[in-house]
């Protein structure tokens, strides 16, 4: 019944939308719901690469039965184990008692541990070869591109490399899989966010791994999120190394709490400043409205980074500690920092400031300023200082 996509000869998309989850991991929102990819490739031999969210599994299943007209699965590629993807292996095992599991040593040990099962693998490593007819595939180890067992699966003959959870996005795909078929509009932005949300954490693993694929022709990516890269594939593999090299663009992300708007006036201040010295690309988030997922976001797009709190309880503000965590969690490196931060009877915030821009060995830049109660005139004239100091070092001057 189902007619799926040819992504190229024999090697079909078999993947599904979510467009109910109302967060992935049950920490960060899909706004444009999120893909579960899974490709099958019939030859000789019959191979399905990746399995989608267990709550897919129904539809999953009937769209491989249909592809298969009978035919059995000889082989399933488990390039990653993160339940998004691997959730329907059981269900896929007990309707393909035969197939044979394909993976590295860490893979099997989640297997058995999420899934029960330890019989019927077939172990790889780095350069191992698994040929099933017309096409072939060579295997890379991408430890840590999310996980400690993730790999990469090159098919030789299309040239096409299925990449695990690297260069994926969040949002679903519209009835297009390929990217030449789509409209780029929010998916770039998505996957900046999908980056530092779910893998910004580790950057060096994902240098590790662009590195290893160097010296590979790709023609086309199948990710297990989003579209099928082939016309934007340089833009993808771009941003994807620019992220996890943090090398932000020319922008600045100011984040600020403010709870009766004169910390919010500084940030106002400031970001006039910024613009008045040639900033075209700046990003205020007041900490208590913006989602986390959309401030992380911009902290990894931009390479200016200004942060303002009041002192709420002889500390910084609540929501600009967890946000400040999360930020030093996945490591952020390089940015140009400033501070600033308000206090009416005692100030505490500015000095966590300066002790996380220290801790994260950032490169502070201006004069912080330290507002008592609201702004006045040498505190306005402070903050237009500190805007235009970021900016300059942004702008190399
Ligand atoms: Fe899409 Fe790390 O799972």
């Amino acid at each position: 019944m189902y007619k799926l996509k040819e992504i190229a000869d024999n090697i079909y998309y078999v993947g599904v939308n979510d467009r109910q989850k109302a967060a992935f991991e049950n920490l960060w929102p899909l706004p444009y719901g999120v893909t579960y990819n899974s490709y099958l490739i019939v030859d000789e031999k019959s191979v399905l690469v990746d399995t989608v969210d267990v709550c897919y599994s129904d539809f999953f299943l009937k769209k491989i039965a249909d592809a298969l007209n009978g035919r059995p699965l000889d082989f399933l590629i488990v390039n990653h184990m993160e339940p998004d993807h691997a959730g329907s292996i059981r269900l896929l095992r007990q309707q393909y008692p035969e197939v044979k599991i394909v993976g590295n040593k860490t893979t099997f040990g989640m297997l058995a541990g999420y899934h029960g099962i330890t019989t019927g693998l077939h172990e790889v490593k780095e350069g191992s070869v698994l040929n099933i007819g017309k096409h072939e595939f060579v295997f890379y180890m991408a430890p840590m591109v999310h996980w400690p067992e993730v790999m990469f699966a090159y098919e030789t003959t299309e040239k096409i490399l299925f990449s695990a959870d690297a260069f994926g996005t969040f949002g679903t795909l519209d009835g297009g899989v390929i990217d030449s078929e789509i409209t780029m509009t929010h998916h770039w932005d998505e996957m900046r966010r999908y980056y530092a949300c779910i893998v910004g954490k580790y950057g060096n693993p994902v240098q590790r791994a662009l590195q290893k694929l160097k010296g590979i022709e790709i023609k086309t990516i199948c990710s297990t999120h989003g579209p099928v890269w082939r016309e934007h594939i340089q833009e993808a593999i771009g941003i994807y190394d620019r992220l996890s090299r943090y090398e932000g663009e020319e922008g600045v992300t100011i984040i600020y709490g403010s709870m009766y708007g004169n910390t919010e006036q500084m940030a106002e201040t400031i970001a006039f400043s910024l613009s008045e010295s040639g900033i075209k690309n700046i990003v205020l988030h007041n900490v208590s409205k913006s989602h986390a997922s959309d401030i992380l976001r911009d902290v990894f797009k931009y390479k200016g980074l200004i942060i303002g709190s009041p002192t709420y309880s002889n500390q910084v503000f609540p929501e600009i500690e967890s946000i400040m965590n999360k930020i030093e969690i996945r490591e952020v490196k390089n940015r140009i920092y400033g501070y600033f931060g308000s206090f009416t009877w005692s100030g505490a915030a500015v000095k966590r400031l300066a002790a996380f821009g220290e801790k994260m060995k950032w490169e502070t830049t201006g004069v912080p300023v330290e507002q008592k109660q609201a702004l006045i005139e040498n505190d306005y004239e402070a903050c237009l200082a500190l805007g235009k100091a970021v900016a300059e070092k942004i702008r190399g001057n």
